[in-house]
This record gives structure tokens, C-alpha cells and sequence, in this order.
């Protein structure tokens, strides 16, 4: 059913410390944020969400991935998606090529999105990724083709994670933000201001988003609240 691809192991990937070190505070806090995540869900469907913040390099893509890795296992069929289709690094991450992936589906309506997802070497985890970078990457996320590809996706797994472009540079987020069932919001500990982070969460509130909590990253490890989620 999915591309004849597999990834490879998956052990020692630099930032997935959820696989390089299970039983760390970064980890367990991972697990926190799942299950946190979890009981946000008692009264409404959250089946797809996606992960933003204000700026760049805020840890995005590492909590997309770790997080994806958390949510997956036997009996928990997830899809990481590469929806950064500006500086996409799912791909770099896993170790796996980038040749087609979201943007082939997108542009393609021939193209099943099972031939551009690969089964990872976790149980459970399944990655697709950005494809060719478009000139035009919010028009393609805000088409309806992408609502028609969110509800295949939504057949097939029990949860599915976009990684996005950062608030503040692009209106991405707020596309995919309106599409989905929930939105994390990433905060990188001393890289950015109150005001942007306000601005963000505006932008956000704009499209109705429905956001979960925010995720302090990037906090020293003697403040022990490595990872934090909450409102
Ligand atoms: N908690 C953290 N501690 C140390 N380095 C981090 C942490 N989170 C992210 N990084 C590093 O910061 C850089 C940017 O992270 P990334 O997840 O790619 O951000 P984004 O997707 O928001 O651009 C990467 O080199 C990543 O390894
Ligand atoms: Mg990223």
C-alpha cells in the first residue's frame, strides 16, 4: 500500500532524543505533552494538528518529529508531514529523500498520497515529505485539494502532525492552522519577545485556530522543566 520504502534505523538521528534517549527529562516531558494532548481530546475529535511558532529556528521540526515518535506504536498509526515547504528538514531528519512528497500530491490529483509516504523503521510512524519547494507554497496549502488530501490522511491515521513555517514570516500556519483539529505553539526560552508571541497568537485567534498550549523549548537543563506544555 505505501511506497516500497522503508527508512533506515533510525537509532543515533541526531534530535530525535526521544529515540537516542528514552528515559531523559526531554523525553519524558514528550510524553507529558502526549498525554496532555490526550486529554485534550475527551470531548472533541483531535486527529490532526499542526506546530508553529513566531520565528525561525524556535524547534519546530524537533518537536514535530519527536513528538510524532512519541504519539506512534502499535495501536497509534501517525503521519509526520513536512507542511514547511520553505525550509523543509523532515527529510534531513530521518534520513530519506525528498524527491516527492507533499507538494506531488498537491499538484498532482493522480498521485495517491500513499506513494509518497514512507513507513519508518518505528512502529507506527509514517513520514511524508515536503516534496519540491513550490514558488507559491500557502496557495497550494489553502487549496482545496489539500482539504480533500487532510481527509484521506484522516482515514488512514489516527494522527497526523504538520510541521509549519513559522506565524510572524508567512501566512502558512494560519492556513493549515484553520484546516486542522488543533495547533502547538513552539516558544524558544530568550529568542523572542512577549510582543511576538501576542502577534502570533492574534494572527492565530484570526483564523480561529484551536490552539492547544505552547511548548517552552530550548530551557537549560538545570531549570528542570526541560520541555513545558500547558495554556
Ligand atoms: N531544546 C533544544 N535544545 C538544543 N537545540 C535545539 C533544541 N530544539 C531545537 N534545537 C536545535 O535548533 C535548531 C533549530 O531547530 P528546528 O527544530 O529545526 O527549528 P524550526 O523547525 O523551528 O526552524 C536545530 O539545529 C535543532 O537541532
Ligand atoms: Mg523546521
Amino acid at each position: 500500500m505505501f511506497k516500497n520504502k522503508k527508512t533506515d534505523s533510525l537509532n543515533e538521528r541526531p534530535g530525535l532524543v526521544v529515540i537516542n534517549k528514552p528515559t531523559s527529562i526531554v523525553s519524558e516531558q514528550f510524553r507529558t505533552v502526549r498525554t496532555n494532548i490526550q486529554f485534550s481530546m475527551v470531548d472533541e475529535k483531535l486527529q490532526s494538528l499542526v506546530v508553529t511558532s513566531a520565528g525561525p529556528s524556535s524547534g519546530k521540526s524537533t518537536v514535530s518529529a519527536n513528538l510524532a515518535v512519541t504519539f506512534a506504536s502499535e495501536e497509534n498509526r501517525v503521519l509526520l508531514v513536512d507542511a514547511d515547504l520553505r525550509k523543509p528538514t523532515v527529510h534531513k531528519t530521518f534520513n530519506i529523500k525528498n524527491n516527492e512528497g507533499l507538494t506531488k500530491v498537491l499538484t498532482d490529483k493522480l498521485t495517491n498520497i500513499d506513494e509518497v509516504i514512507y513507513r519508518s523503521s518505528i512502529e507506527g510512524l509514517f513520514l511524508m515529505t515536503s516534496g519540491a519547494i513550490p514558488p507559491n507554497p500557502a496557495e497550494l496549502l489553502s487549496s482545496k485539494r489539500m482539504n480533500t488530501i487532510i481527509e484521506e490522511m484522516k482515514e488512514e491515521f489516527d494522527m497526523i502532525i504538520f510541521d509549519m513555517p513559522p506565524v510572524l514570516a508567512v501566512t502558512d500556519a494560519q492556513v493549515m492552522a484553520s484546516k486542522v483539529d488543533g495547533l502547538l505553539f513552539v516558544i524558544p526560552k530568550g529568542e523572542v519577545s512577549k510582543e511576538q508571541v501576542l502577534k502570533s497568537k492574534e494572527l492565530l485567534e484570526n483564523v480561529q485556530a484551536n490552539i492547544l498550549g505552547a511548548i517552552l523549548n530550548k530551557v537549560e537543563k538545570s531549570e528542570k522543566n526541560y520541555y513545558y506544555y500547558g495554556d
